[in-house]
């Protein structure tokens, strides 16, 4: 029996690999365990957590202690981890909760599988879930693959990459089985409303500015959240051992043209006239140390795990706007409250 520990997973993506993995796979024993921090939401798995597989653990990474109890009560075998503090405008103003999360609370996941595994070390696996963002940023040209030297520029990032790299040396030092993935930007249901798409999602809805930072010429590389949740079953059922993957949508947009599609397809979906939401547009004072490109080359894990996207950028967007506009108390949820005194002290 796989008794399987997801970290963050009542977040944005945690949520669809939870969903996934309960889904998919009857026979493992999926273990949600999450501080439920702002971006940590039970609601996103409402239509789960009645599953037999399925069970709710509030804990934070950060305390080795309690992470311990777990594994031995619960008898982890395997480990997907996704909790992170995610969101690099946070990180500018608060790094030392990323370090915290993001650095600290990895390494006592580590340390923690590493103790309890150890003499079997070979029937067990941790994978870690990491992002595009620590290899830095690229000009106009070229794409970030795996042999890509580090070179984050966020705090976000710095602790992301910080977390790859005792990853690795849990490998290398102690041979603990480990996977890694790093992937471009995602978008879908469920995203909590700090990030572009769904901010400007809501934003649109309820006609207040949409606010691009700089020149909006910015690029990232979007993948369908669902389709990420696909790669990381797939990386954790075939991947090798001690690899790492890269993990992309093959998409890439300039934010500017991304928030003006957007536009176009609220205003459809909302019966607005054509160009109503555009106006909304407003260029605002820029992110420091805003990295100006992101493009992964994911062609390791297609053709070695046969993955790829399934869902165009015009489906996979049309499918999530479809959805905040049918989940409309979710959305009222999050962006009451504490949310409210973050977007003040964001944007004003
Ligand atoms: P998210 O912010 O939506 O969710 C993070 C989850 O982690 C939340 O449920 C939160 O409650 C939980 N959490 C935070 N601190 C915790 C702690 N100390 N202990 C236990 N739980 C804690 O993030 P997301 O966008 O779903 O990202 C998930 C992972 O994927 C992160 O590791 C992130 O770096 C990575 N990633 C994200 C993207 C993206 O586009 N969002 C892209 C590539 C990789
Ligand atoms: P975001 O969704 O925060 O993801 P990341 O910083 O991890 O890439 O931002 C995506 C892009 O959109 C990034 O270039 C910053 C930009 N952006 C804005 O222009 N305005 C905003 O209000 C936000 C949140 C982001």
């Amino acid at each position: 029996m796989s008794n399987i520990l997801i970290t963050g997973g009542a977040g944005f993506i945690g949520s669809h690999v939870v969903r996934r993995m309960v889904k998919n796979y009857p026979n493992y024993n999926i273990y949600n365990l999450d501080k439920l921090t702002y971006a940590g939401n039970l609601e996103n798995l409402k239509d789960i957590e009645n599953e037999q597989n399925y069970h709710f653990l509030k804990a934070d990474i950060q305390n080795a202690e309690e992470i311990d109890q777990i594994f031995k009560k619960y008898h982890i075998t395997h480990v997907i981890h996704l909790a992170a503090e995610s969101h690099v405008d946070r990180s500018i103003s608060n790094p030392i909760e990323f370090v915290m999360t993001n650095v600290v609370g990895t390494v006592n996941l580590l340390n923690v599988a590493k103790n309890n595994w150890s003499g079997d070390l070979n029937n067990h696996k941790f994978y870690h879930v990491s992002t595009d963002e620590v290899y830095g940023a690229l000009g106009s040209e070229g794409f970030f693959t795996e042999e890509t030297s580090y070179d984050p520029h966020s705090p976000y990032s710095a602790s992301k990459a910080s977390s790859d790299h005792f990853v690795r040396a849990y490998y290398d030092t102690f041979g603990l089985q480990v996977l890694i993935s790093n992937c471009s930007n995602n978008y879908g249901s469920h995203h909590f409303p700090e990030k572009l798409i769904p901010l400007c999602i809501h934003n649109i809805k309820n006609n207040l500015p949409l606010p691009i930072y700089g020149d909006g010429k910015y690029t990232r590389d979007w993948l369908f959240v669902e389709d990420h949740a696909r790669a990381i079953d797939v990386i954790f059922h075939k991947g090798n051992i001690g690899e790492t993957y890269n993990i992309g949508g093959f998409n890439e947009w300039q934010n500017i043209d991304l928030v003006k599609l957007l536009c176009e397809i609220m205003d459809d979906k909302l019966g607005r006239p054509e160009g109503n939401s555009e106006k909304l547009i407003t260029f605002v004072k820029d992110r420091p140390g805003h990295d100006l490109r992101y493009a992964i080359d994911a062609s390791k894990i297609e053709k070695e795990l046969g993955w790829r996207p399934s869902v165009t950028f015009e489906e996979g967007l049309e499918k999530t706007v479809d959805w905040f506009l049918s989940n409309e108390d979710w959305l009222n949820n999050v962006t009451s409250g504490s949310y409210k005194d973050y977007y003040q002290k964001q944007y004003n």
